[in-house]
């Protein structure tokens, strides 16, 4: 008989994206147990269930993190891990990590005051752009082309948020990039897929504010990009956003995804990300069996 494997996926609803994986997984010989953001978590019973590894796939990036963090102290694998997904789901703590990995990025500060941000945005001559911390979509995100337009957004933010909570935020040189992103998923160690985003309206290159998908080759920057990224992260399944900086020729990262969306794009460019999360999915429940073999022998 097959040797059964069983994992938990944890969502904020089915997406097309998970419906894809979990068909995936059975054919795989794979059961998946569905949990979502409303269901109880299985931690804290003396009953133990038949899976050791949770797939993380929830909308919300709070969920996503506190939901991986409650599993792993539980005893179970997450993936990603809760770790990455804290990494992941900041873009503050993103840009200290690969400042101390030497990971190639946009010039940034973080900025833990309004004030500070006309030290920032005078450094980085007079054009940047402010992140809140946790955001995605792009919402949030914005441009700063002058000391007006900053007095704008910190006495638009005072009216909504008068003792600054929402600070520290994250502020970035403005990169010249073209009318393009470059989004690559990984899946495990290896980059899958690359491909362009492209809006010649809007420079914010998300693909939910209507950016069009061109499939590119995995060059062997972007190639050697992802594998420093693996270097720092670990092994995982993540969407790398990268540009290519036309005054410094050279690729930045923009920010790393725990969560990649790939309904829309994978019909563009073809690869089946779904079914390489699956792989690398029933991969890892072999590793963990196999580990928890050699414990028990
Ligand atoms: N420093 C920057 N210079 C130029 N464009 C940027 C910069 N930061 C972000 N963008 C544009 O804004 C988009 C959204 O920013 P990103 O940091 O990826 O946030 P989100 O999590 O909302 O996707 C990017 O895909 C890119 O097109
Ligand atoms: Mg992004």
């Amino acid at each position: 008989m097959e040797n059964q494997s069983a994992i938990l996926l944890c969502v904020t609803k089915l997406r097309e994206e998970e419906q894809l994986i979990i068909e995936h997984l059975n054919r795989l010989g794979v059961t998946v147990q569905v949990n979502l953001d409303s269901m109880d978590l299985p931690v804290g019973k003396s009953v133990v269930p038949p899976y050791g590894l949770a797939l993380i796939r929830c909308l919300s990036q709070k969920n996503a993190l506190s939901r991986s963090k409650l599993l792993e102290l539980a005893g179970f694998e997450t993936l990603n891990s809760a770790r990455v997904i804290s990494i992941c789901t900041n873009k503050i703590h993103q840009a200290i990590v690969f400042e101390k990995h030497g990971i190639p990025q946009p010039r940034f500060q973080v900025a833990f005051t309004p004030a500070k941000l006309y030290d920032a945005l005078s450094d980085f001559g007079d054009l940047c752009v402010i992140k809140p911390a946790t955001s995605s979509w792009g919402r949030g995100i914005a441009r700063m082309t002058g000391k007006e337009c900053l007095e704008g957004w910190i006495a638009a933010r005072e009216s909504v948020d008068p003792s600054h909570q929402s600070f520290p935020v994250l502020v970035q040189e403005y990169v010249e990039k073209g009318d393009y992103d470059i989004r690559v998923v990984i899946v495990g160690r290896k980059p899958i897929a690359a491909f362009r985003r492209v809006s010649a309206e809007n420079w914010k290159t998300n693909t939910h504010l209507g950016a069009e998908i061109e499939p590119i080759e995995i060059n062997s920057e972007i190639a050697a990009i992802c594998g420093d990224l693996v270097g720092v992260l670990g092994e995982g399944i993540y969407g790398a956003d990268l540009f290519f900086d036309y005054q410094q020729l050279r690729y930045v990262v923009c920010e790393v995804n725990q969560n990649p969306e790939f309904a829309k794009s994978w019909k563009v460019h073809g690869v089946d990300v779904a079914y390489h999360i699956a792989e690398y999915v029933k991969e890892k429940i072999g590793s963990t069996n196999e580990a928890n073999l050699t414990v028990n022998s």
